[in-house]
């Protein structure tokens, strides 16, 4: 009898199991997806390490209630993609695109719906998505939760910032996972075999961002998407044919490749703009450090930092030192009503600035202005004057615009991270296609790598960066060094790096605090080398040199960003350990840049130069931290030496105390 009832379940678990098991290309991740009594779930195994136990996928609908039980396959197919793109610009132009991919064809019992659940598997991770394909009976819908689970096996060391729907600019955690209970993505973790796994998204649009909640009950570390709201309580508002964003488990074998995945940008569709010859990476400088240190006001008055004739100097100094781009912010009417409705006019300028001048000042001297337009999160505003903002842009020859959204969203109870703001970012990305603008934007949607589709949103923010130096306690040297394994993994980020006055005392006299901030203690918590290291590791292809200009006159060390050529062809990480150390080497034609930084301990790396060309005589410019010094003790202190080298050397790094090390190879003649 016991037998008996054994094999009858047995039976019945058979005939309602269904599985399919996906191959990454090299066949080193299998991910298994089950259809179990009508639940939907998935399992990923890397080798023999189970990362992600079973974890069931489903929604809740406004209109149609649960979607989690009751599911039947109609139909399922296989597909394998293996293709090389080629990215207009960095950190690595061309691009491998190689996957297995599994695409099942479900209806919903109760509700009558059919949805599609792709999954994809490459070398360096897992996705997955969900289609609510057009069908009958089925115009819009509205999404009151994705229930799409992460059962993390055991409980890794785990970096993360808390959950946050308008904000990404925090410092990162490092905890057990299980500690980790809201965050932002990337997530990313590390098990205790070494492995590196990154949760994130791919491709987001029309929908809301996620993050990830553990779950109270049940199972442990078992995260599950929690979808950022509209005002009215509903998370995303969808119609029939909808794709939702990639979930995406980005998985390596060590801190390095985790660096160099291009899983996310892979995910996203090819560009959807044929010219690009407008579309060029650039160094630039700005008319902001001082608006922040609070030595100048965007604000018009004595000490307004954009002055027709502040910005000419600027201009002078861009066009000297081989910057090929310039910000000027405050250059506007409207910050005297920041974070009012409707505060900033995006067309006309402040009365001591001539923008007119100053642009035709600028192509003279072959330097590109880039607006800048600061919404204080006035969304509405923005729109209503984009079109005109925009052509006063093409009309000037102004090819690359900032945006920033620093305040709370119009219409009130929207989030920056929010259905409603990621398609209004969505908006401005490609409407500024359309007038020939690169976007660089400030306190933005996450970055999923739609750069690959949107090749003029070149940068973003949506991290704690430079700017927290001047005015608050600041970022600690992990930070910087916690960054490129987190926030990075989604694509470029505009932290600016480059402060070269560490302790903020050049013009120490002439600083007002701008906000409630207390600037007594303020400063830039690396060495002077390290910001360098960082100019290097903290890829942008708009890259910004952060301090004021007057910091870099007759400065031996800002000879290294004067002459880098930050249009990458090729990214290698040398060497790396979450939230301890990086050492990026990024290469432009022939040359190559290399960059390492440490958090606040000192350590000496080695390096080979295994990727130089063979048998050819390279000249090695380094710019190190000054032996003896730290971050806290004379970080501005460094050596600049020469050295030959060729491939197969190696070479030792000595970094101090949250310091770093920066080295310009170039082929010699
Ligand atoms: C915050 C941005 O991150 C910063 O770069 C900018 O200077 C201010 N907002 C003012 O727009
Ligand atoms: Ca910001």
């Amino acid at each position: 009898m016991k037998y008996l009832g054994l094999i009858l379940c047995l039976a019945l678990l058979l005939s309602c199991k269904q599985n399919k098991i996906l191959q990454s290309p090299d066949g080193q991740i299998q991910t298994t997806i089950q259809l179990i009594n009508g639940k939907l779930s998935y399992q990923v195994v890397k080798g023999e390490e189970v990362l992600i136990q079973t974890s069931t996928l489903g929604f809740k609908l406004k209109e149609y209630g649960d979607i989690v039980d009751g599911f039947t396959l109609i139909n399922r197919s296989k597909n394998e993609l293996n293709e090389t793109w080629t990215a207009v610009w960095g950190p690595k132009k061309e691009n491998v695109n190689h996957y297995q991919e599994a695409k099942l064809e479900l209806q919903h019992k109760t509700s009558g719906l059919f949805i599609n659940v792709i999954f994809r598997n490459f070398n360096d991770g897992v996705a997955f998505r969900y289609e609510f394909p057009k069908q009958d009976g089925l115009d819009e819908f509205t999404i009151m939760a994705e229930l799409s689970e992460f059962a993390i096996v055991g409980n890794p060391k785990t970096w993360w910032i808390m959950a946050d729907f308008d904000t990404y600019e925090k410092l990162y955690n490092e905890t057990p996972l299980s500690d980790a209970k809201w965050v932002n993505t990337p997530v990313t973790m590390r098990t205790n075999s070494g492995l590196h796994i990154s949760l994130h998204e791919a491709a987001l649009s029309n929908y809301s961002g996620m993050t990830l909640k553990l779950k109270e009950k049940g199972r442990k570390n078992t995260y599950v998407s929690e979808l950022v709201p509209w005002a009215d309580g509903t998370k995303v508002k969808a119609k029939a044919g909808l794709k939702t964003p990639w979930r995406t488990i980005t998985i390596s074998d060590n801190a390095a490749q985790l660096v160099e995945s291009n899983m996310i940008v892979n995910l996203n569709e090819p560009s959807k703009i044929d010219d690009i010859s407008w579309i060029e990476p650039m160094k630039y400088v700005g008319v902001w450090w001082g608006m922040h240190i609070g030595t100048e006001t965007w604000v018009e008055g004595k000490r307004h930092g954009a002055t027709t004739e502040n910005t000419m100097r600027y201009i002078d100094f861009a066009s000297e030192n081989n910057i090929q781009g310039l910000v000027v912010e405050g250059w506007n009417a409207g910050w005297d009503k920041w974070g009012a409705k409707d505060a900033f006019d995006h067309v006309t300028p402040a009365k001591d600035y001539d923008l007119k001048k100053v642009a035709a000042y600028a192509k003279d001297k072959g330097v590109e202005l880039i607006m800048h337009h600061e919404t204080g999160g006035d969304a509405i505003g923005y729109e209503a004057l984009m079109d005109s903002a925009f052509s006063l842009c093409q009309h000037l020859g102004i090819k690359a615009l900032k945006t920033g959204y620093a305040g709370g969203i119009y219409p009130r109870g929207e989030h920056h991270h929010g259905q409603y703001m990621v398609e209004h970012y969505q908006k401005v990305v490609e409407t500024a296609a359309q007038y020939g603008i690169m976007i660089n934007a400030h306190e933005p949607i996450k970055a999923t790598g739609k750069r690959r589709t949107w090749p003029n949103m070149m940068t973003r923010e949506g991290v704690r960066g430079m700017e927290w130096n001047a005015w608050s306690d600041g970022n600690p040297p992990s930070h910087t060094v916690t960054i490129p394994f987190t926030r990075m993994l989604g694509g470029p980020v505009d932290y600016t790096p480059g402060t070269f006055d560490m302790m903020l005392k050049n013009f120490e006299k002439e600083r007002v605090a701008w906000n409630a901030d207390d600037i007594s203690q303020t400063r830039t918590h690396t060495t002077l080398a390290k910001q360098l290291a960082l100019y290097v590791i903290l890829y942008s292809p708009m890259q910004m040199a952060s301090d004021v200009v007057d910091n870099y006159i007759d400065h031996p060390a800002f000879q290294f960003i004067a002459n880098a050529n930050i249009d990458y062809d090729e990214t290698k990480v040398l060497n790396a350990e979450v939230g301890q150390y990086i050492t990026t080497a990024r290469r432009s034609g022939k040359n190559w840049l290399i960059g390492s930084a440490t958090n606040e301990e000192a350590r000496t790396l080695s390096i080979t130069l295994d990727f130089l060309d063979k048998d050819t005589e390279y000249e090695a410019t380094i710019y190190a931290d000054k032996e003896g010094i730290d971050w806290l003790n004379n970080p501005e202190q460094y050596t600049i030496s020469k050295k030959m080298v060729k491939r197969g050397d190696k070479l030792e790094l000595k970094l101090a105390a949250g310091g770093g090390q920066a080295i310009a190879i170039t082929k010699s003649h």
